[in-house]
């Protein structure tokens, strides 16, 4: 079990954007957020926060199936064969609407609905 630290964090410091993967009834389900949005929340070894403004078929298939994946990545992140690198963070997530996460969000992004909150269970490089 690999938490974010290391080079998962440069990554997570550089990366421009962030996907992120849920699975749906009719298969996978893929939202975006932006890398800034996440370095302003903090970027925490076990959990990392977005604000969520949308994201209704993302919480809906979380509720169902907890599961999620997101992949970070950055050119000015060095790889094992050159420049680039990005990372495969799996784990769990929720939307959470109210509580001192959802504060915290909505004084930074005061149009947020609520807070989509990941769990992470392993980052894994790709290059
Ligand atoms: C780079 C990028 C950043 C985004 N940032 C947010 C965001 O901060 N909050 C949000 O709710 N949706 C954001 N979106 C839109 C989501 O990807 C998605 O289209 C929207 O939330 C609808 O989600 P749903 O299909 O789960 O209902 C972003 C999309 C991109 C491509």
């Amino acid at each position: 079990m690999t938490k974010i630290k290391g080079i998962g964090r440069e990554v997570c410091e550089a990366t421009e954007f962030v996907t992120i993967v849920t699975t749906g009834d009719d298969g996978p389900h893929v939202v975006g957020n932006w890398g800034e949005y996440m370095r302003v929340l903090g970027i925490n070894e076990e959990t990392l926060i977005f604000p969520a403004g949308y994201y209704h078929q993302t919480e809906k298939n979380l509720r169902n199936d907890s599961r999620i994946q997101l992949l970070v990545a950055s050119k000015k992140v060095q790889g094992s064969h050159g420049p680039g690198q990005g990372c495969l963070i799996t784990g769990t997530g929720e939307i959470i609407t109210s509580g001192d996460i959802v504060d915290k969000v909505k004084a930074k992004f005061p149009w947020a609905r609520g807070a989509m909150v990941i769990h992470v269970d392993n980052v894994k490089t790709q290059l």
